[in-house]
């Protein structure tokens, strides 16, 4: 039995080879490759989609060695292994991960022989790892076995999207060469021109009630909280660091009060997604009060597939977001370091986090060019968006990376999110730091959203459910912590609970990463979480997120000419990302390395104990407390606050 299996599965492989030699048609079972039981919250089918339409049909090859992207980041990212800091250039990790001879003719066989495609409607990518063709909906539907719909987004006539109907197919021999074929089921879409008004669901936040999404990735971004305006106290006693945050009440509770060195061989970055702009003048409202020496500064602009400071919409949700991650990391690394901001997306088509890792690495890229505009963006844009060449390894990844927009792991589908973390991996092994906000609602999703069983996301549905990237264990996931009402900065802070609540849980479609096995198991054997086993990715074996946290509640921020109170994990990460970058100047002064992926190291017990351990306080979300802060790391604050002073001892230490 055995043996015959052995001998027809080799005679497969003969046949097929030889069938591509000759160009004979590929007979293989098909095999479904992807598939999803429901769609994103807000969407409906409403027909079929014309059989003519032409669609920009990308395969995005299988990358040899992916399965090994985790042992290889750990090798220069663990302490204890003898690589640690000895980061891949770029061109080593485009060979490393590009797609094989056999899958591109693989595949070009199949669309050939099932699709009939002529050879010269087929185009690799520059960086081999995409194959893309436009199809008409007729072709690619005979291809994939599927039917290709279009959705509405909740009854507006100019919110489609055209997907496939729960699941596609591939050829057996076909599948293993490929990781994801778009457009099928993802709705990673990008809304166009029309702002589009989230409406305000539970949140406790007053102040903003209408968050705004058009460009940013998703649709259920995750923006800062306000409860309003405020009049600035002035204490140098930083006796109000639990009303209102300001920078020196962040210095002293992250003990983080450092001067750059070695500026000019640093690098930090801030990523924002057009529409959301800084406004100048506010930058230097706030520099008045809190960095005089500051005042005229700006960050140094990376401009990402047409991204721009707009200045044509204003108001919290335009501003709100960049002037926050902005004056905040600005103010925290001082005059000396600059800081980038990586702006995606114009004003007319948006980016998503593809975007961003097109402009990173080069090899990612999608075909430059030739997308169907109708569904994605094209570049120079035909409706009056950017007129350039799409940005594809156009810029050069700073050492660390600060994102406060994020989905929710229910809105895309697992491939899909898989792709995006490898590549995550990717900037880890260049030595790259990525941080991302955990999200702003404890256990449930952006806007408040949780999970029925068969994985459709709606209000009051019981089930945790979480965020994306958090949830991949590439990336560095911060969590949101509070000064306590009554106490100061040299007291213990606790897991936020004012008008937000910090991100966390366990994923469910990412598997637990080794570098945090003793820490979750520890949270998990001593602790277990007080829920029936079905509400959250009780497996024991899945990812949890954030990894650590910093202060995300009260912070005075300087939009449009007034001071605001803002909220959020979008808080946290800049904040973090200002620390790290302050420890890579540290050893970079020195000839070392930057730390890039810090995983690894800060689970370590060495580094756990440079980590303020916040213990209490929780999450609460899906009509639930959420999980509670317990000593050690948890699914709310991760292995806690950073204190810069005993990091950068800790880091200076490592080679
Ligand atoms: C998923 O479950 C919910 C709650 O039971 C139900 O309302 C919804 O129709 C289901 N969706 C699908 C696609 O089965
Ligand atoms: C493939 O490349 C050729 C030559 O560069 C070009 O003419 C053609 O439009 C491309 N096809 C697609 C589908 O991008
Ligand atoms: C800003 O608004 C003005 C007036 O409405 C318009 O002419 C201009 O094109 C807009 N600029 C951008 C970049 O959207
Ligand atoms: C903080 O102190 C004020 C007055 O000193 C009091 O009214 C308030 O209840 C206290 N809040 C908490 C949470 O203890
Ligand atoms: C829990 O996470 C694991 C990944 O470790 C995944 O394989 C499994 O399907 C998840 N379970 C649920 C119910 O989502
Ligand atoms: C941070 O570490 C330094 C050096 O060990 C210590 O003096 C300081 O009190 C710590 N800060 C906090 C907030 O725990």
């Amino acid at each position: 039995m055995l043996l015959a299996a052995r001998l027809a599965s080799s005679f497969a492989l003969i046949f097929t080879l030889s069938l591509i030699a000759s160009g004979a048609p590929a007979n293989s079972r098909t095999v479904v490759h992807e598939s999803r039981n429901h769609v994103p919250r807000g969407w409906n089918a409403i027909r079929r989609a014309d059989p003519g339409l032409i669609l920009p049909f990308r395969i995005g090859l299988a990358q040899p060695n992916i399965e090994n992207i985790e042992a290889y980041l750990l090798d220069v990212s663990h302490p204890s292994s003898p690589n640690y800091g000895k980061h891949w250039a770029p061109g080593r990790i485009a060979e490393t991960f590009r797609p094989s001879r056999e899958s591109i003719d693989t595949v070009r066989a199949w669309l050939a022989e099932a699709g009939g495609l002529d050879a010269a409607r087929v185009n690799l990518s520059a960086g081999g790892g995409w194959l893309q063709a436009d199809l008409t909906v007729e072709e690619a539907e005979r291809l994939l076995e599927t039917e290709y719909h279009v959705y509405q987004f909740e009854g507006d006539e100019e919110r489609t999207h055209v997907a496939c109907h729960e699941k596609y197919h591939l050829p057996e021999d076909v599948a293993k060469h490929v990781e994801i074929v778009t457009p099928t089921l993802h709705f990673d879409v990008k809304p166009k021109s029309k702002p589009v008004q989230l409406e305000k669901r539970d949140a406790p936040s007053s102040g903003s009630a209408a968050a705004h999404a058009v460009g940013q990735p998703g649709f259920g971004a995750s923006f800062p909280k306000t409860s309003g305006t405020i009049q600035p106290v002035v204490d140098p006693a930083l006796a109000y660091c639990d009303e209102q945050i300001v920078p020196d009440c962040l210095r002293v509770l992250y003990s983080f009060d450092y001067t750059p060195v070695a500026p000019e061989r640093n690098s930090i970055a801030i990523v924002e997604y057009t529409p959301e702009a800084y406004v100048a003048t506010d930058l230097d409202m706030f520099f008045a009060n809190y960095s005089p020496a500051q005042i005229g500064e700006r960050p140094v602009l990376n401009s990402i597939d047409g991204g721009f400071v707009q200045t044509n919409q204003t108001g919290f949700d335009y501003n709100g977001e960049s002037n926050l991650d902005l004056q905040y990391a600005m103010t925290l690394v001082g005059r000396t370091q600059p800081v980038q901001l990586y702006q995606a997306g114009d004003d007319v088509e948006g980016a998503s986090f593809n975007n961003l890792l097109d402009a990173l690495d080069g090899s990612y890229c999608y075909f430059e060019g030739g997308d169907n505009p109708e569904y994605d963006s094209i570049y120079p844009d035909p409706y009056g968006g950017y007129e350039g060449p799409e940005s594809c390894g156009t810029v050069t990844p700073a050492y660390v990376m600060s994102t406060s927009y994020s989905y929710n792991e229910a809105d895309l589908t697992p491939a899909y999110e898989e792709r995006q973390c490898a590549e995550y991996a990717k900037l880890g092994l260049m030595g790259v730091t990525v941080l991302y906000s955990s999200g702003d609602y404890g256990v449930a999703g952006n806007d408040g959203v949780c999970l029925y069983p068969n994985g459709t996301q709606a209000d009051g549905a019981p089930d945790f459910n979480p965020s994306f990237p958090g949830t991949c264990p590439y990336i560095t996931s911060v969590g949101a912590t509070q000064v306590n009402p009554n106490s100061t900065v040299y007291e213990p802070e606790s897991a936020c609970e004012q008008v937000i609540y910090s991100g966390g849980g366990f994923s469910n479609v990412f598997p637990m990463p080794s570098y945090q096995k003793t820490a979750v198991e520890y949270y998990l054997t001593n602790y277990p979480p007080p829920y029936a086993p079905t509400l959250y990715n009780s497996s024991g074996t899945s990812r949890g997120f954030p990894d650590i946290a910093a202060n995300g509640a009260n912070y005075v921020v300087a939009i449009d000419g007034e001071f605001w109170l803002v909220y959020g994990t979008s808080c946290s990460s800049p904040v973090s990302a200002a620390i790290f970058s302050g420890i890579n100047d540290a050893r970079l002064a020195v000839g070392k390395g930057p730390i890039g992926f810090i995983n690894p190291t800060i689970y370590t017990p060495a580094f756990m104990a440079a980590f303020n351990d916040i213990t209490t306080g929780s999450n609460q979300g899906c009509d639930t407390e959420g999980f509670y802060a317990q000593p050690g790391w948890d699914p709310v604050t991760g292995v806690g606050t950073p204190n810069f002073s005993k990091l950068v001892e800790l880091w200076l230490d490592l080679p």
